[in-house]
């Protein structure tokens, strides 16, 4: 394929597609020079994993009201998260101590408390 085409197709080309086809070129015995930055085939980062528990939980509980503290208080559900040994169940007494440090304005500690033991089941 020459460069013409090849720019043609950019976008419609996966990075998954590219790293498939490469890895078949070297099961043939071709020499392939890696130019991505990083290991293609690493597992999804914790803090990743983590933070879509925790948004998935916020979205599920409903848990904003006016948004002004949320920023803050995701912050710090998914440091707590993360903190946590896995498979590690919160205490409700042990997610108050780790959120204790943000107010809420509006009121939404319970919905707060209910969303971070429903995301550390999450990723229990
Ligand atoms: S959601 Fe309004 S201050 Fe927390």
């Amino acid at each position: 394929m020459n460069f013409a085409e090849r720019m043609a197709r950019l976008g419609t080309e996966s990075a998954f597609e590219v790293l498939a086809r490469a890895k078949g070129l070297e099961r043939q015995g071709k020499e392939i020079i890696h130019l991505e930055i990083g290991e293609p085939d690493f597992d999804t980062p914790v803090h990743i994993l983590v933070g879509a528990a925790v948004h998935a939980a916020w979205v599920k509980h409903d848990v904003a009201q006016c948004g002004y503290c949320q920023s803050g208080q995701i912050m710090s559900a998914t440091a707590f998260l993360k903190s946590l040994p896995r498979g590690k169940q919160p205490t409700a007494a042990d997610i108050d101590a780790a959120m204790a440090g943000n107010i809420c304005r509006c009121g939404t500690y319970a919905r707060i408390r209910a969303a971070v033991a429903d995301a550390a089941k999450a990723l229990a």
